[in-house]
């Protein structure tokens, strides 16, 4: 039997023990950790995900600080409010949400975001930290998705330890540190793109598949090896024609169905990854408070 990895739960579960040490930490000094949010302009997508964040981190009792700036701001405003926000006591990580319009350099704003309150881990600081650190560093700012990946990787009943794991994209967000973690939990890692050659037959040999490529049902259910364990993180909106009726559905970037006929553990699309990704940023969230106490 194909075991479904339920993300949903397991970020509950996640979201329960930060609540509880929230908790904790507010009655011993009073204080509870703050994170801003900042989205300019209006991309759909966008919106979703910075209302479930927000919520998320309202419920397990982090203080929102909200930004909802227009699509025109200039890049030299949002730095202006990301160095008030470096500067603010009461906030102690910093999520901006990508992507920003096209006359904004990301890459200059992530830079600009303090690394100790780097809510996303993507600041190169934090980077280059993920690539060094040894395996047990609890104080780590880690990219949200991958590490929501690696808890249900590490939630199964396996040993990572020389597994051959295929990473399907190369992003900064997702892919890059993917393969870090995989290969700090000691497995072989093979980091495949679009230029990657035959890879079907590199996915073929891959005990864990991590894709995340957004690209509906790209990964076929025949290039997952028997026995093998699939985490999906893409969100792909499709129109599907049922008897003439459009409908919109949401997929993965593996096709589920015959993926799951190979697979020992997959994760649903939607219900899999996307929980963890928010569970994981209160997680960063709360542990940037907590460094925040130690200085
Ligand atoms: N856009 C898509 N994923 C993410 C994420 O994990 N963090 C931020 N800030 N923006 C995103």
């Amino acid at each position: 039997m194909t075991k479904l990895i339920n993300g949903k739960e397991i970020a509950q579960n996640l979201r329960n023990q930060l609540k509880a040490e929230i908790d904790s930490l507010k009655s011993k000094i009073g204080k509870v950790p703050g994170l801003a949010v900042v989205q300019v302009g209006n991309v759909a997508a966008s919106s979703v995900y910075v209302k479930a964040k927000t919520k998320s981190a309202k419920e397990v009792g982090i203080d929102v600080i909200d930004h909802h700036l227009s699509q025109e701001t200039s890049e030299k405003d949002l730095l202006e409010l990301v160095y008030k926000l470096n500067n603010q006591d009461n906030v102690n990580g910093i999520l901006v949400q990508l992507p920003l319009p096209n006359h904004i350099n990301e890459q200059i704003i992530l830079d600009s975001i303090h690394p100790n309150k780097d809510a996303d881990g993507f600041h190169p600081l934090n980077v280059g930290k993920l690539s060094i650190a040894s395996k047990n560093d609890e104080n780590l700012l880690i990219p949200c998705t991958p590490y929501g990946c690696l808890i249900m990787l590490k939630g199964l009943d396996i040993n990572l330890s020389g597994m051959n794991a295929i990473v399907i994209g190369r992003s900064n967000i997702v892919g890059k540190p993917m393969a870090q973690l995989l290969l700090k939990e000691s497995c072989t890692v093979t980091v495949a793109h679009s230029k990657t050659k035959n890879l079907e037959e590199v996915c073929k040999s891959a005990d864990i598949v991590v894709a995340a490529v957004g690209r509906p049902q790209m990964v076929k259910g025949g290039w997952i090896k028997k026995g093998a364990v699939v985490i999906d993180v893409g969100i792909n909106r499709i129109k599907l024609n049922t008897n003439g009726e459009i409908k919109n559905k949401l997929v993965g970037d593996v096709d589920f169905i015959e993926a799951k006929k190979n697979a020992a553990a997959i994760t649903p699309v939607p219900g899999g990854v996307g929980p963890m990704t928010i569970a994981c940023l209160l997680r960063n969230t709360t542990i940037a408070f907590k460094n925040s106490q130690k200085n």
